[in-house]
């Protein structure tokens, strides 16, 4: 089988981000021979059909073909206001133009310093993602609490449950992504 490779997504540009945080820990989880790149959305300018009818910003098609050459995706988002930031709205409403998320594998993850961990957030991205039939990881869910206490200065987790839950996400997830890459 040839190399697996996953392209992370947080949907967060702070420095300090927990998500990215997160997501970077997900990728040190993975197994040696799987390739993981994390994207930068920064670029992504606010959407807009007049915007896109000029054509479409180089940033997105950079992420549109960093999205295509990947086997899968693992999306970590922060929750603002009960749903995923901005950011990572727009980002996915520029994808939805064109069928790259379509039947992609997904894994979404998320961390927050509340108690529920980006429940709510979650929900709405999965709801989103699911609207444009990508296929989501659901057998596992990731919701990270209290996150500002459970990852070190390098940003490492250092709870042994929290790197054993990692672990066994990930792994439901690698199987996840060899079930479903031979069916599309
Ligand atoms: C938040 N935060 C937040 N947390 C939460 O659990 N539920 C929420 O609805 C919100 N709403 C919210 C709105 C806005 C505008 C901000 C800036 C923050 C707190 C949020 O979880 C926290 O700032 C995280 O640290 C953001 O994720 P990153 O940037 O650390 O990845």
């Amino acid at each position: 089988m040839e190399k697996i490779k996953i392209l992370g997504i947080s949907g967060s540009l702070r420095k300090d981000s927990l998500n990215t945080k997160l997501l970077k820990c997900s990728g040190k989880a993975l197994p040696e021979n799987i390739e993981f790149d994390i994207a930068d959305i920064s670029g992504v300018p606010i959407y807009s059909e007049d915007v896109e009818a000029l054509s479409a910003p180089q940033s997105v098609k950079d992420l549109e073909e960093k999205i295509q050459s990947a086997d899968a995706l693992i999306i970590a988002t922060p929750e603002y206001n009960y749903s995923i930031p901005g950011v990572l709205k727009n980002t996915i409403d520029w994808l939805s133009r064109s069928e790259v998320l379509k039947h992609k594998i997904i894994a979404i993850m998320g961390a927050s310093p509340g108690m529920l961990g980006t429940i709510r957030a979650q929900l709405h991205l999965r709801e989103s993602l699911l609207f444009m039939r990508a296929k989501i990881f659901s057998e596992k869910e990731f919701y990270f609490s209290h996150a500002n206490n459970r990852l070190d200065e390098s940003g490492d987790l250092t709870d042994e449950n929290d790197k054993k839950f990692m672990k066994d996400f990930i792994d439901g997830f690698v199987d996840f992504i060899k079930v479903n890459k031979q069916s599309i």
